[in-house]
């Protein structure tokens, strides 16, 4: 089979910016797509906080974006992926993009966005590198596959398929009216069957009617956002493109994610031999100020503070958990400040068995994934979630709530059988993961045997990219022949 020419068109890629497993995502399927012989690229904007890691080259020539009443200039530096030769662009504008954050609630995100989808196509016209497919995440996004269907239609870019992976619906980028102007987009994309929603533009429906095909990130999320309970109000327009819309599961890029050669930890293990997981348990217990005890259950946590991540659930559980049971708990994450606040006040009540980081750091995420023993993840919704998938691979039994990716990823322990992978729980409260956390407990201290086989099963499973990637391909090809048998 020909190989492809793809671009991925993306807001994160690891691991030079990531706010969550978007990034993860971009940073890893590329690898794999290149290692199956196709060319792919990646486009991403150079926000203040990029880390420049390996060889940058600032491309001689300045990048001139139409949008708005005048073109916009840019600079475009060019890297690769680090161990491969995936070449990464990253588009540099102060004004637009200098500050550190990646979406924060700025005022001017449409137009930062906007500005971003109109550029990531400049840059293949000035490379004369024009892909078959342009594969792009999410809402920031969502305008690029209406410039290719609208104002670009006759330039040779629009020939180009389009494949929108919907990694979170819960964030759709609603902008105001006048972004259509910036954008440059024909004003009769303003309706509900395009681009509208309740007066404004709403950037990820525009991505969901525009693009050639769409996928999300799981099976089961497919299946939850077709209807009203999970649709985020998007789920008519999901079930209008109910034949275009695919859920593939996401990988983990098993390179990066190995507990046997990740040099974040202060010791390596495998499934064959655990013995530094101990070590690492020792080691973050000292690092969050817990009791030192190897026999002690530890529940960790990584989380964004975001409602749709179930931690307020945990929160409410808490009290109760260590009132009962001789536990810790590893927390990290940052978001909403009431969760924060929450968290820090738990850790201060209950020093030695809580320790809660409050922050984003990425050497503390791998300890926790390698020196705790069970990791939480009370979701309400997760449209994939890789975080499970990690723990699994560093040994940790997941406890999820069903739903979503993790009804995916993760088996339900069959105590009977001697089955699963983890600890699984339906409803969405804090007594359904308070009983949770109770049996993940026992099963700690009263069948050690039992634990320990959940441990291997997890590290048995295949979580690498390689399967998946075959799947994107796929839905590349498909996209493509659509695109070519609709003539534009
Ligand atoms: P989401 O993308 O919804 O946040 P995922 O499970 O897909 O959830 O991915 C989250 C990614 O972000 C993982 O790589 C996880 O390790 C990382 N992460 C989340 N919060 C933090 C944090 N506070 N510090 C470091 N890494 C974090
Ligand atoms: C989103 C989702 C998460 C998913 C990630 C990568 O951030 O919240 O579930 O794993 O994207 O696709």
């Amino acid at each position: 089979m020909l190989p492809l020419r793809i671009l991925f068109a993306s807001p994160e890629v690891e691991p030079f910016v990531k706010a969550g497993g978007l990034g993860d995502m971009v940073g890893a399927l590329p690898k794999e797509l290149a290692a199956l012989g196709h060319d792919v690229r990646i486009i991403c904007p150079l926000y203040g906080s990029v880390k420049r890691v390996g060889e940058w080259r600032e491309r001689a020539e300045p990048l001139g974006v139409e949008v708005g009443p005048e073109t916009l200039w840019a600079k475009v530096w060019e890297t690769t992926l680090p161990g491969t030769t995936v070449p990464v662009y990253f588009i540099e504008h102060e004004w637009l993009f200098g500050r550190k954050e990646v979406y924060s609630s700025w005022p001017d995100n449409a137009h930062r966005f906007a500005f971003f989808s109109r550029a990531a196509l400049t840059v293949c016209e000035q490379l004369d590198w024009l892909p078959e497919v342009i594969h792009a995440h999410d809402w920031t996004v969502g305008l690029l596959p209406v410039m290719l269907n609208t104002t670009l239609r006759d330039r040779p870019i629009a020939r180009a398929a389009t494949v929108f992976t919907i990694h979170n619906l819960e964030y759709q980028g609603y902008a105001p009216k006048s972004i259509i102007d910036f954008a440059r987009l024909p004003l009769s994309e303003f309706r509900a069957d395009s681009i509208e929603s309740h007066g404004q533009v709403n950037m990820m429906k525009a991505g969901l009617y525009h693009s050639t095909k769409i996928t999300t990130v799981s099976p089961t999320y497919a299946q939850e956002i077709r209807t009203p309970a999970g649709g985020f109000g998007l789920d008519q327009v999901l079930r209008y493109r109910g034949g275009d819309l695919l859920g593939i599961v996401n990988g983990i890029d098993v390179g990066t994610w190995n507990p046997a050669t990740d040099p974040a930890l202060p010791a390596n293990y495998s499934a064959a031999d655990m013995a530094g997981k101990a070590i690492c348990k020792k080691a973050l217990q000292g690092k969050l100020g817990l009791a030192v005890d190897a026999n002690i259950p530890l529940f960790g946590v990584i989380s964004r503070f975001a409602g749709q991540k179930g931690l307020d659930l945990l929160a409410a559980a808490l009290p109760r958990v260590l009132g009962v049971m001789r536990v810790q708990f590893a927390i990290l994450g940052s978001g909403e400040a009431e969760l924060e606040n929450a968290y820090r006040a738990i850790a201060a009540q209950h020093p030695g068995r809580v320790g809660a980081h409050i922050g984003f750091d990425a050497g503390l995420a791998r300890l926790i994934q390698a020196g705790a023993d069970v990791f939480v993840m009370p979701s309400r919704t997760e449209p994939c979630g890789l975080t499970q998938m990690y723990s699994m691979r560093y040994g940790t039994p997941p406890l999820v709530r069903a739903t979503g990716g993790l009804v995916d990823t993760v088996e339900n322990y069959v105590e009977s059988a001697g089955t699963g992978t983890g600890f699984v729980f339906k409803d969405a409260t804090a007594n359904a993961l308070y009983d949770t956390i109770g049996w993940a407990c026992a099963t700690y201290y009263d069948r050690r045997e039992d634990f320990a086989g959940l441990q291997q099963r997890g590290m048995a499973q295949n979580f690498a990219w390689k399967v998946s990637a075959e799947q994107y391909v796929n839905v590349y090809r498909w996209a493509i022949s659509a695109r070519e048998r609709a003539g534009t």
